[in-house]
């Protein structure tokens, strides 16, 4: 087995967190040992869902979580998803579990599906920041699901990368995001859904509300309630503009979240002719900018043209691990053609119009 730090040297120089390989059965069972004593003793470590990578705590202990929100600077308003490993484990987190949760719970768990409900005594004010309700979800991941079964408590976990940045989808992203900032990450490759969960509100059943839009849609939970359900994903800028006192509902919603550094654009278009006019009215050179596309082909040089799947699942597998390309490259700009606007597509869009941060700059057809 060999112990690999982010410097590549064998042990984990000072400020560098270990990277511990989980892919064998004898890889995870030392990556594992590692993780829980560092869990059990109120650290953080990071490694894979299936979704992107999360930041984990012990979710009972409330100092331990606090080093979440100071190891991403992170605001202390947005509440943390806490992650468990049997359904068991999820109804200690919450005071009620309503017939809808157990029938999403089994529709989809686990899986990338967070469900907002009334919490217990067992989740601390920290984790919820504040309010009375906890988000719960049971991670696909095999690595993620053996270490709370090992820790035998469920863990608070939100994405693995500083606050507002883009979510981390390989280890290599959590290392340059968050790098001296935490101490173990562990390497399970590459994220097979590639965006955050979808955030259901479940805490009054009778009004179900997606706050955050992801792979599994809402057709597929309307499918499954036999309802139809309402999306709450309108975008502020910030916590002050919601023009309330209470705290937002879902802080995810901030509009511009999960964002490259350099501006995305999110054009709807359907020829080369637009996007090259589009540039030219906002003054970007086509040899500095990043083009992702999704049905379009191109004949000008771009610094880099990325031709995602016409299919929402692979194109989300992609997407973050893109956004970090363009930004190691240094594009000046990203444009991005919009995807189709079908009830699969939503969670796709909802990344890329925060990633963008702004309005589409024409209304879709
Ligand atoms: O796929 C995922 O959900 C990943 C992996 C690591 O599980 N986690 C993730 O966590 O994306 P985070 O913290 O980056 O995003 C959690 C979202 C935020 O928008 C937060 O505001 C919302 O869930 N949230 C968490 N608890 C909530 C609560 N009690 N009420 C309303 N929104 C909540
Ligand atoms: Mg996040």
């Amino acid at each position: 087995m060999k112990i690999k730090s982010a410097s590549g040297k064998g042990s984990p120089t000072e400020g560098s967190p270990l990277i511990l390989p989980a892919f064998s059965e004898e890889d995870i069972g030392v990556a594992l040992e590692e993780a829980v004593r560092l869990l059990q003793k109120g650290e953080l470590i990071a490694l894979p869902t299936e979704t992107v990578y999360g930041l984990a705590a012990d979710a009972r202990n409330s100092q331990a979580v606090m080093k979440i929100y100071l190891a991403k600077g992170r605001p202390s308003f947005n509440p943390i998803i806490v992650h468990v490993a049997s359904l068991e484990m999820a109804r200690e987190c919450v005071t009620s579990w309503p017939a809808e949760a157990e029938k999403l719970a089994r529709a989809f768990w686990p899986g990338p599906l967070s469900m907002i409900l009334k919490r217990s005594s067992l989740i601390p004010d920290v984790v919820t920041a504040g309010g009375d309700t906890v988000a719960i979800r049971w991670p696909a991941h095999p690595v993620f699901q053996k270490v709370i079964q090992k820790c035998g408590f469920p863990l608070a976990a939100p994405s693995a990368n500083r606050s507002n940045s883009i979510s981390p989808t390989t280890a290599e992203h959590v290392r340059s995001s968050l790098g001296t900032r935490i101490p173990l990450i562990l390497d399970g490759g590459p994220c097979v859904v590639g965006i955050e969960s979808t955030v259901l509100d479940l805490s009054t059943p009778d009004s179900p509300r997606i706050l955050r839009p992801g792979m599994i849609s809402r057709e597929m939970i309307d499918e499954v309630l036999g309802s139809t359900l309402t999306t709450t994903t309108a975008l502020v800028s910030s916590p002050g503009q919601v023009g309330q006192k209470a705290p937002l509902k879902s802080p995810g919603q901030l509009s511009r979240h999960y964002s490259p550094e350099a501006p995305l654009f999110l054009i709807p278009c359907e020829s080369e002719e637009e996007i090259l006019r589009f540039a030219e009215q906002h003054g970007l050179k086509t040899s500095e900018v990043a083009l992702i596309l999704n049905r379009l082909e191109v004949q000008e040089q771009y610094k880099l043209t990325f031709h995602l799947a016409k299919e929402p699942r692979a194109y989300a597998r992609e997407l973050y691990s893109i956004l970090y390309q363009c930004d190691e490259r240094g594009c000046k700009a990203i444009i991005a053609q919009a995807p189709p606007r079908t009830s699969q597509w939503e969670g796709v869009w909802d990344r890329l119009k925060r990633a963008s941060g702004r309005d589409i700059p024409k209304p879709l057809g």
